[in-house]
């Protein structure tokens, strides 16, 4: 999660909570240990983060939104949350390892987001992370752009997401004097909750930035558009499936 985009915890909570769930995995390739300092950039409402201090770490959470660290806060009153722009991050050398779980593709600036990771991590100390990768939501986007040029609509159609390759993320992760030790870009096709509504819920959770720029007015037809073009590609067995594709990545402060 962070900044820029409206946060709607309540409906990240009941709804997506695949969020997090799926960023399971990540966290054996963190593989947290008791006393280790670990910042969670990019906490949400804060399960992962919980996880993490389960193992005996003393974790941070940030997070650009205030309504999900406020959320967070809640749910877990004992841990520590603050707002930080993932771009601004004020640490130095204070962490053995920043983890990061579907947050780094909506922030179209990566590199000050690197600076700041490469900043934040002592010597030795470990960057793992995991987040839309070039393709992700692929399918959803082109049917995205096909309903935004019917609607008609003046201005041209944004991805607003940043989806990197692997070539380019380690590249940019090597400029900042950090060793890629592992890179993947997979496919995970993800089953959306609330049947025939998923895409909708999905696209008030996640999809503000381009609803904002349509007038009130035209929302309602743009919305039917989009689930009228995704349907053949998207829609199978009475639920959406998401065609989300990730990218892990591992690295080091040497
Ligand atoms: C993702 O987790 O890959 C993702 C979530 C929402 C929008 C775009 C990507």
């Amino acid at each position: 999660m962070t900044h820029g985009t409206d946060w709607n915890p309540a409906l990240y909570e009941d709804k997506h909570s695949f969020v997090w769930k799926l960023g399971a995995g990540l966290l054996e390739l963190l593989a947290p240990q008791p006393g280790e300092r670990i910042l969670d950039l990019g906490c949400g409402t804060g399960h992962l983060t919980n996880q993490i201090a389960a193992s005996g770490a003393q974790v941070v959470g940030i997070d650009g939104s205030l309504e999900m660290v406020e959320r967070a806060r809640e749910n877990y009153p004992e841990l520590s949350f603050s707002v930080m722009d993932a771009r601004e991050i004020t640490f130095r050398e204070e962490f053995d390892a920043v983890f990061s779980n579907a947050t780094l593709h909506w922030i179209q600036e990566p590199q000050p987001v690197v600076e700041g990771v490469a900043r934040t991590l002592h010597a030795g100390g470990r960057f793992v992370a995991e987040f839309g990768g070039r393709g992700n939501t692929g399918k959803f986007l082109e049917a995205a752009e096909r309903a935004w040029n019917k609607c008609g609509f003046p201005s041209g159609f944004q991805n607003p997401w940043y989806y990197p390759t692997v070539a380019e993320y380690a590249a940019l992760l090597e400029s900042h004097g950090l060793e890629v030790t592992f890179a993947t870009l997979f496919d995970r096709p993800t089953p959306l909750e609330d049947g025939a509504r998923g895409l909708r819920n999905w696209m008030a959770m996640f999809f503000g930035r381009v609803l904002e720029r349509i007038p009130a007015s035209q929302r309602e037809q743009y919305l039917d558009e989009v689930e009228r073009e995704a349907r053949p590609g998207l829609f199978r067995d009475g639920r959406w499936i998401m065609d989300y594709r990730r990218l892990r990545i591992v690295a080091g402060k040497p």
